[in-house]
């Protein structure tokens, strides 16, 4: 019995590591801008819903549908975007008001459409001086197997285009 149990457990167990010993090695797309205003004003941009709704508004996305949550963690978006109407379902999994750093998880879409099996976007904010931030957007992804000589690969254009967005809006605004 005991005998048997051990044998159980150690083929499940072996199973386990077998599995967590080859995962999708994470690629990753990186961006950065440097941005004359203070860390705050473009943190307070990024940490909720501002940035989809400034990117309606300026026309860089189509449309944004919020399927749950109020922007905090556990929000779930539904984003459209131009040209094209196609679309990325993510939920928000990291706020941290400290580091000013966000994370969002891929849960539909984009890449993971077209041969990604995970898609997670990081947002860092970083305080160069009073004045002065830089806006790191950083997509990690895996392909899933078989899609290899496709070569997904989730928009960095689009978090770049977002990062330029909210430098062009809030240099313009403090100059204003
Ligand atoms: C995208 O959606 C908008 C609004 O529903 C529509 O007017 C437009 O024709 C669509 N564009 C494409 C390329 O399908
Ligand atoms: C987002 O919403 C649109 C409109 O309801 C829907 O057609 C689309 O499948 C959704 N996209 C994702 C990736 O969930
Ligand atoms: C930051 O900007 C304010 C207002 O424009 C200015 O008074 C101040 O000297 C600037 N500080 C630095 C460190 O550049």
């Amino acid at each position: 019995m005991w005998k048997q149990f051990s044998l159980v457990f150690f083929v499940v167990f072996g199973c386990y590591m077998g599995v967590n010993s080859n995962p999708q090695p994470l690629k990753h797309l990186t961006n950065e801008l440097e941005v004359h205003v203070p860390a705050s004003t473009v943190w307070e941009i990024y940490r909720n819903l501002g940035l989809l709704k400034l990117a309606v508004q300026q026309n860089l996305i189509q449309s944004v549908r919020v399927l749950k949550g109020h922007g905090g963690v556990g929000t779930v978006v539904n984003v459209t975007f131009l040209p094209g109407n196609s679309s990325y379902t993510e939920k928000f999994t990291v706020i941290d008001d400290q580091k000013r750093m966000k994370v969002t998880q891929g849960l539909k879409g984009d890449c993971l459409a077209i041969g990604c099996s995970v898609q997670i976007i990081q947002f860092d904010i970083t305080e160069k001086s009073d004045n002065s931030s830089v806006i790191k957007s950083e997509i990690a992804y895996a392909v899933k197997k078989g899609f290899e000589a496709k070569n997904p690969k989730p928009s960095i254009q689009l978090v770049a285009a977002l990062a330029q967005l909210v430098k062009n809006f809030l240099e313009n605004k403090n100059h204003a």
